[in-house]
């Protein structure tokens, strides 16, 4: 089975800062990092990482060669990455003392989908395919449903969260991948039981798994609810973490189908990238994350 990544890249303008600028504020950044991210580039290098066959498409502008450069790091194959005739995405990431961030993204080149685009990076694609979208590209309802007429598993994580979402066809989603504050957007609730309970009642048909920062993660499918909590680390940089989590669990649960395995493996990727500045250039190989688990 080949997943398709499909979403945004983004150059990631890293300042550390000593708290987030306040309105009204100005204040100097001790260091600047600038680096490869946007969420589908993580996602997309965490599954490569993790050792799945990836797919990984999306849009960069002519100032994007890092971007690229990043999947051939890691050895993407397949890439079906296009440039437009416009800046690539970029995002404008504060740090502070204890690895929190606050994040403006500017969508540039990720906000240039259009129907031929998914449809051309898909034509090839096969029932038992899966697509991996997030909120951080244009048409994504479009292309949920392009791939729902292959036949293709959607795995959705609605990140950043906005209003729209609830005009995209979510009832395509076979599953959700949401921390606590998305899984508390999308259903009223904020207990993490209680948004697994009402996404399950609202979106029967769809698994659902739950990041939940410091208190780790839960899973529920039809074979019952998983959960793991996160390994102690000290936490550099936290970007990335939910990407990379999301990378590492979608690729164990390809390889074995056990969510308890896939939870511990993904947790354990995650926090390794959190001890680190960075998203995509952060993720760890897989025999990284085996020897961080002995
Ligand atoms: O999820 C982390 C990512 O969010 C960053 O790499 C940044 O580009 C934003 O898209």
């Amino acid at each position: 089975m080949r997943i398709f990544s499909i979403g945004s890249l983004n150059i990631d303008y890293f300042y550390s800062m000593s708290h987030f600028v306040r309105a009204g504020e100005t204040l100097s950044s001790a260091k600047l990092d600038i680096l490869p991210g946007g969420k589908g580039l993580n996602q997309a290098v965490a599954l490569i990482r993790a050792g799945a066959q990836v797919v990984p498409c999306g849009l960069i502008g002519e100032d994007g060669e890092m971007l690229l450069s990043v999947l051939d790091t890691v050895g993407a194959k397949n890439s079906r990455i296009e440039k437009r005739d416009m800046p690539s995405g970029h995002a404008i990431i504060q740090v502070d003392p204890a690895g929190q961030n606050g994040i403006i993204v500017f969508h540039g080149a990720n906000f240039a989908y259009d129907e031929a685009y998914f449809r051309k990076v898909l034509a090839d694609a096969a029932e038992g395919d899966a697509v991996l979208l997030q909120n951080e590209i244009n048409d994504v309802g479009l292309c949920m449903n392009i791939a729902k007429e292959k036949g293709m598993r959607v795995v959705f994580n609605p990140s950043p969260f906005d209003d729209n979402i609830f005009d995209l066809p979510l009832e395509r989603v076979d599953l959700f991948v949401c921390n606590e504050i998305e899984g508390a957007a999308l259903t009223g609730k904020t207990d993490p039981e209680e948004i697994l309970a009402a996404l399950n009642e609202k979106y029967p048909d769809a698994d659902a798994l739950l990041t939940l920062g410091g208190a780790g993660a839960v899973y529920r499918d039809k074979t019952g609810i998983y959960r793991h909590g996160v390994f102690e680390v000290d936490v550099v940089d936290t970007t990335g973490a939910g990407d990379t989590f999301t990378g590492f669990f979608l690729a164990a649960m390809n390889e074995s189908g056990d969510p308890a395995g896939a939870l511990r493996t993904a947790s354990a990727a995650s926090a390794i990238v959190v001890s680190r500045i960075g998203a995509a250039l952060s993720i760890p190989a897989a025999e990284e994350v085996k020897e961080f688990l002995q």
